[in-house]
């Protein structure tokens, strides 16, 4: 097991700042999880990392020890690539053993390194076979068997699960938790799916724009995200964004007009910097939608209904209100039941919002306000 610490790291591309002063930890045994939208840098990090880039700036620490003039092989680390990158002409028992036999490792000490991956992975009746011969599935067993037979100090992953299909990688998420847990080892995992975050991580770093939005547990992001990138970003279907104008304040409150809602709402808010005359922007999360028309309300009509069974996802076209940054692109308020709710595209519906189920943001996007659950 090794702490993994990244400090100030800068990487150019030329005139392209691709990561701009990142700093992160991975604690010994750590899962931790790097996630963000394509472009944000992800895999330039971890790349930077496997010392398959030369960074412009910073150190990348193992226990300590700065890494970043040593050769990839002489790192302590294995990557996991999304694409497999298996040998074509080789076996699986080849593949896995490939990193050991170039170290000139004894031939004994291979075969059980293998054989042991094998097992782990469940995968010892495949070793005899060639890549062609795989499944999806499989082949990144095996690239994740070759990471293994490494016994790195860190082991880090970009996006493995994303050429799966949705079957296999929910259980291919729940195995290579089981696969943390049984190696205990350091790993860093990079995904842009905020769901693999979410279940797989001990903690997430959000990552935007070459930037560190912010880290922390799955949770700890989701119920008090330090901004709207986050609180956007983790949760699906996203959070609904309103704008809105603070139309009295006192101590403990602060009371918010948008066009379109029933009544004003009455927010608690202790925050100092807010005045009355300010925009804000208010966040309600899917689930956060009451049934109960008493209060103030949201109006419209269903636009589309995914009755899953025992929960029910809507869209709400509230017009003129619209929510913004969301993922129907009509602006649609996203709704989510758990329970069955028997409505057709159309029909009308009011929902309740609870002033203290709330999130607020400022004009930068900085949380002001979180629901009282979690203040
Ligand atoms: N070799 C390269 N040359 C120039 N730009 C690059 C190179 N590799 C990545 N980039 C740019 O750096 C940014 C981060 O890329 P990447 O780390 O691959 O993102 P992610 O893995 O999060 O999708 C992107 O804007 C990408 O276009
Ligand atoms: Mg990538």
């Amino acid at each position: 097991m090794a702490e993994l610490e990244i400090r100030n790291l800068i990487k150019d591309y030329g005139a392209w700042r691709a990561i701009r002063d990142t700093s992160f930890t991975a604690a010994s045994g750590e899962f931790l999880v790097m996630v963000g939208p394509s472009g944000c840098g992800k895999s330039t990090i971890l790349r930077s990392i496997a010392g398959l880039e030369t960074v412009t700036s910073g150190q990348i620490l193992i226990d300590g020890r700065n890494i970043g003039g040593l050769e990839p092989s002489d790192r302590g680390v294995a990557m996991v690539f999304q694409n497999y990158a298996l040998y074509p002409h080789m076996t699986v028992r080849q593949n896995m053993g490939f990193a050991l036999r170039v170290a000139g490792r004894p031939r004994a000490e291979i075969d059980a390194a293998v054989n042991r991956a094998a097992a782990i992975l469940r995968i010892e009746s495949q070793l005899d076979k060639k890549p062609k011969a795989l499944s999806g599935g499989q082949k990144q067993r095996v690239a994740i068997g070759r990471a293994i037979t490494r016994s790195p100090q860190v082991f880090l992953f970009d996006e493995p699960l994303s050429n799966l299909d949705a079957a296999l990688r929910s259980q291919m998420r729940i195995e290579l938790g089981r696969l943390h847990a049984e190696l205990g080892a350091t790993m860093v995992y990079v995904t842009h799916d905020q769901t693999e975050a979410m279940t797989m991580a001990s903690r997430i770093v959000v990552l935007n724009g070459g930037r560190v939005e912010q880290v922390g547990a799955p949770l700890e992001l989701y119920n008090r995200p330090a901004n709207r990138f986050v609180a956007g970003f983790l949760g699906s279907p996203r959070m609904n964004f309103i704008a809105a104008t603070v139309v009295a304040r006192d101590g403990g409150t602060a009371t918010l007009h948008a066009d379109g809602l029933s009544g004003n709402l009455v927010v608690p808010l202790a925050q100092a910097a807010v005045r009355t005359g300010d925009s804000v922007t208010i966040g309600i999360r899917p689930e956060a939608f009451r049934d109960d028309p008493g209060g103030i309300t949201l109006s419209g009509r269903v636009s589309v209904i995914e009755s899953l069974g025992r929960e029910t996802l809507l869209y709400l076209d509230a017009a003129p209100l619209r929510a913004f940054d969301s993922e129907s692109l009509e602006g649609h308020f996203a709704v989510h039941r758990t329970r069955q709710i028997t409505a057709r595209p159309g029909d009308p519906l009011r929902l309740g919002i609870d002033p203290t189920g709330l999130y607020l943001f400022d004009t930068e996007g900085r949380a002001i306000a979180w629901p009282s659950a979690h203040a």
